[in-house]
């Protein structure tokens, strides 16, 4: 399958990123585009000489963790926020991942069938992939470092209801009142260097539309060598999950291995920025996508990683 061939640009790009100091990367990454090896990264964009010094010093993997839960303790958030209470009692409508899936594409694919309710607003139309790919940095930048169309933090959410109430409620919130420049620098990185391209990782379709489709997934991991992710598994996974992954019931109701089946748009989140409060983040271990895609070759096999 042409698209997983294991791409040599991409582990070259990810490791020129992976070396501390923002003048190195951009150093690396000039010389790369200027031998002609690639003419855009592996987001497509180009004129990475041209970034500005916000987005080279930002810090993608703490955009990751902060797409999943900014005001999240890792993230390094202020825990004196007066905001704290609102986010936590209103959690859905201030999640990055809420209105634009663990995939990044919006309501057209893994969460096609995340319905609304009164604790949770509509997924977003948006594709982040392809609105990422499209824009440079500092567009990215600019689109969330807006107040226009944005829903203010101080917004009664506890009126919310999808069929009646929801204008005020299904908008991105006002990143500029919660948020510094520098933390929405981080999640710009995120979006256009440091998020995994899932597309690498399974196939899936989707029938019907949001709120009342549904997606399958195939070709989990195909392409991947399982002997490097059961070894991955065995370093990084099995001293908490256990050798087969059944340590822990995940969720309540789920292995590793049965998770990552019914759920592989999720897990390369979760392994590459953690999830708040429990998965530490292997942000600097799991830089590459091909190791992912490695781990989920090995996690779809039933035998080694079985259901709980
Ligand atoms: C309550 C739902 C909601 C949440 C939470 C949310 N967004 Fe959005 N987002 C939207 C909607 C709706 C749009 C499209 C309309 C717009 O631009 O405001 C959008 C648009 C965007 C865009 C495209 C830019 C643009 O101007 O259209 C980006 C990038 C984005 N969101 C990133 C994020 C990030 C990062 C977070 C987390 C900090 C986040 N969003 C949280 C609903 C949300
Ligand atoms: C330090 C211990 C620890 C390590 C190491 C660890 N995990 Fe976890 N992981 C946890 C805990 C705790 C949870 C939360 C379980 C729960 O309550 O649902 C979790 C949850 C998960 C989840 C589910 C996330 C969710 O949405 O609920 C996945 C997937 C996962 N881990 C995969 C991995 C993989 C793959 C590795 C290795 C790359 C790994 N973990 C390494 C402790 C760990």
């Amino acid at each position: 399958m042409l698209k997983r061939w294991r791409r040599s640009s991409d582990r070259k790009g990810q490791a020129a990123r992976a070396w501390p100091g923002g003048k190195t990367v951009t150093l690396a990454l000039t010389a790369f585009v200027l031998a002609g090896a690639a003419a855009c990264d592996d987001d497509g964009t180009t004129g990475v000489s041209g970034d500005p010094p916000e987005f080279i010093a930002a810090d993608g993997i703490n955009g990751g963790t902060m797409y999943d839960k900014f005001w999240a303790p890792e993230t390094g958030w202020d825990r004196n926020d007066p905001n704290l209470t609102t986010f936590n009692d209103h959690s859905n409508f201030f999640r990055c991942k809420q209105c634009h899936a663990w995939d990044r594409k919006g309501n057209a694919a893994s969460y096609i069938g995340r319905a609304p309710s009164t604790t949770r607003p509509n997924v977003s139309s948006v594709n982040l992939v392809a609105y990422a790919e499209n824009h440079t940095p500092q567009e990215v930048f600019d689109a969330l470092w807006s107040s226009s169309g944005r829903r203010s933090v101080t917004a009664d959410l506890s009126t919310y209801d999808p069929q009646t109430n929801n204008t005020v409620g299904d908008q991105m919130p006002d990143l500029t009142e919660i948020m510094t420049e520098a933390q929405v620098w981080d999640l710009v990185k995120f979006l256009k260097e440091e998020a995994n391209d899932t597309d690498l990782l399974y196939d899936y379709s989707t029938t019907g539309t949001y709120p009342t489709g549904s997606i399958t997934y195939s070709n989990i991991g195909a392409g991947g060598d399982p002997d490097n992710g059961d070894a991955l598994f065995s370093a990084n996974c099995r001293p908490c999950h256990g050798a087969d992954g059944t340590a822990i019931l995940v969720d309540g109701s789920y292995s590793i291995g049965s998770f990552l089946r019914a759920k592989p748009y999720e897990v390369q989140h979760k392994v590459k920025f953690g999830q708040p409060g429990s998965n530490p983040s292997m942000g600097t271990i799991l830089t590459d996508i091909n190791d992912i895609l490695d781990l989920y070759a090995a996690l779809t096999n039933t035998t080694k990683y079985p259901d709980p």
